[in-house]
């Protein structure tokens, strides 16, 4: 069976409580839950993980080819400046689809730079809960090939 890893980074166990008006009202269990469903739908097994370390991430990433066929990330704020989990991306043969709950383009400057986004194998942003569900479903697309 299909495996993938659903990394969430910094700030998103807060998500339902945080910035409601840009990150929506769920939850990150809510969230999990809905990523859940769609992976029994589709018949693929998925793990998540959420932490707020860099360090962390890069060790989930490094570790995921022994265990996993493909990633879906939503690095959040180490979108912009993680250069360990861009590289960390890049040195791994799985596909990785990098995403984003707002729209990033359409926020702050800041946000307009993902690092990771040239090592991902492509990115999904400013769907809310479904650019988890769009990034599963591209995940699972991309390793059936
Ligand atoms: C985010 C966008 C990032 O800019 C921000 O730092 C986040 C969440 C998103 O899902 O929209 O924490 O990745």
């Amino acid at each position: 069976m299909t495996k993938i890893l659903v990394i969430h980074g910094p700030n998103l166990n807060l998500l339902g409580k945080r910035e409601p008006d840009i990150y929506g009202k769920f939850s990150l269990d809510d969230i999990n839950k809905k990523i859940k469903k769609l992976a029994k739908e589709k018949k693929v097994a998925v793990d998540f993980l959420q932490s707020n370390h860099e360090g962390e991430i890069v060790d989930a990433i490094g570790s995921s080819p022994k265990k996993y066929d493909a990633i879906v990330i939503n690095p959040a704020a180490y979108t912009h400046t993680s250069v360990a989990i861009r590289d960390a991306v890049a040195s791994i043969d799985i596909p990785v689809v990098e995403v984003h709950l707002s729209n990033i383009y359409r926020r702050e400057e800041f946000r307009h730079k993902s690092l990771v986004a040239a090592a991902a194998t492509g990115q999904i942003s400013g769907f809310g809960v479904n650019s988890y569900l769009l990034g599963l479903l591209a995940a699972i697309e991309i390793t059936n090939r």
